[in-house]
């Protein structure tokens, strides 16, 4: 059955989306997901690998963490290759026994979608928002296309999970939100390759010929990532280049040896930092990369996703349960310092790890002279893990879940 009205409708099925209705309905919220795209392309979709443990922790309170518990793999560290030499960033000495999972996001999405459709609440794959209308007043409106057909859904909240090109933040008046964006000069391409990773930890190399880094999907499956120019086709990097080019900046002196294997997929990503302030519209609410977007050098952006959504049904399971806005209120405040301190450090990675194409030697001698002083001094290389494993999240919605359902 199509529903006609919701208390929370939630724009967008992606790991925002879903995450927020899984919480929404642990707390008894009423809720309806809008996904445009159909089932099939939302799970196959290659993007972020790398789970804090405050993610970790609310997918598991969410009841998404078994799958996750046994096929995720945790890391208590990540190394950085500069200068052709190597240092390891050890999370738990640096960061109060921290480690981050590898997990990727396609099979957390299909495990919150499996959630969803056993369990409610409706989720509905081919509906496209087109528009929001009556956010200023008491009384939404959602607007969207289903099997050909204009429909309406009718709700007291609106949030859009719609990712950087939806049309939430779109349907908010002139003047009632401000942007903050910067682009980088070159964007990323990304492997994933039937070959099992050559390392054990992530790789984040800084190389004379640019950004290299590795990463894993499972024990056989290897990520892995390149820096490249603004306007790079995929297409025309052949498999044998990809591999030289990774092998001539990961190389380092001493024993070390990039295992190659067959590339089942190659894209090219842009890269972008952009931060939407206020997080919120009247009834309407901004979440994950509908609100902001990172770099990807740190692996923040689905993790910052998780945080916010976290927070914000915690703010609706407390207006339904107490009838107070209070949490709500609060909602944009609390997410955006954890989301600069995010920026913050996305940019930091990104500007430290890559080379512009305008870079003087003397930035490149600045970047090594900061990449020895994260290698030389435990305080510099606290920063970076702290940052890296992620700020504990303020409002733990899962564990009041347990308690209260
Ligand atoms: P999204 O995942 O974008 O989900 C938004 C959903 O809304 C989509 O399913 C979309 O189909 C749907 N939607 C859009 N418009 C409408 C509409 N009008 N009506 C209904 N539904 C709509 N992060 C990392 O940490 N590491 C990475 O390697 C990494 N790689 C990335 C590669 C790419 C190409 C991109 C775009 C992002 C990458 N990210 C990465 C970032 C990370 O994947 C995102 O931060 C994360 O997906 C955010 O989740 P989200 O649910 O907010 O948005
Ligand atoms: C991955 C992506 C990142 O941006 C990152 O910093 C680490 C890992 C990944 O896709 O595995």
């Amino acid at each position: 059955m199509i529903p006609e009205h919701t208390t929370v409708a939630v724009v967008g099925g992606g790991p925002a989306g879903l995450l927020l209705a899984r919480l929404l309905h642990l707390r008894g919220v009423d809720c309806v997901v809008l996904e445009s795209r159909e089932r099939a392309y939302v799970e196959q979709r290659q993007r972020a690998g790398i789970l804090e443990q405050g993610t970790v922790d609310v997918l598991r309170a969410a009841g998404a963490g078994e799958r996750l518990d046994r096929e995720g793999l945790v890391h208590h560290g990540i190394e950085l290759r500069f200068d052709r030499r190597s240092h390891r960033i050890d999370f738990p000495a640096l960061a109060a026994g921290a480690s981050v999972t590898v997990y990727a996001q396609t099979e957390v999405v299909k495990d919150l979608i499996d959630l969803q459709l056993a369990e409610g609440p409706p989720l509905l794959f081919g509906a496209e928002v087109v528009a929001v209308e009556g956010a200023d007043t008491g009384r939404p409106s959602v607007r969207y296309r289903s099997d050909g057909r204009d429909r309406v859904l009718a709700c007291e909240y609106v949030v859009g999970c719609d990712g950087f090109h939806g049309v939430v933040r779109q349907s908010v008046p002139e003047g009632g939100l401000t942007t903050y964006q910067r682009e980088y000069p070159y964007s990323w391409l990304g492997i994933l390759a039937d070959v099992a990773p050559s390392c054990e930890e992530l790789i984040y190399a800084h190389s004379p010929r640019g950004f290299a880094l590795h990463s894993m999907r499972s024990p056989s499956v290897s990520r892995l990532y390149l820096q490249v120019p603004n306007g790079t086709d995929a297409a025309a990097w052949s498999d044998e280049r990809i591999w030289d080019e990774l092998d001539a900046r990961f190389a380092v002196d001493g024993p070390w040896r990039l295992e190659r294997g067959p590339i089942t997929a190659k894209s090219v990503l842009p890269m972008r930092s952009f931060v939407t302030e206020p997080l919120r519209h009247g009834r309407l609410f901004l979440a994950g990369d509908a609100a902001h977007i990172v770099p990807p050098t740190g692996a923040k952006g689905l993790n910052l996703a998780a945080a916010d959504v976290t927070v914000l049904a915690a703010a609706f399971a407390e207006l339904h349960d107490t009838g107070s806005t209070e949490l709500l209120d609060a909602y944009s405040d609390t997410c955006l310092r954890r989301v600069w301190r995010a920026e913050h450090f996305s940019y930091f990675m990104t500007t430290t790890l890559h080379t512009d194409p305008d870079q003087s030697p003397f930035e490149t001698r600045l970047q090594i002279a900061q990449l020895d002083r994260i290698a030389g001094s435990p305080h510099a290389a606290a920063e970076l893990a702290e940052n890296y494993v992620g700020l504990p999240l303020t409002a733990p919605v899962g564990e009041r879940a347990e308690h209260t359902d």
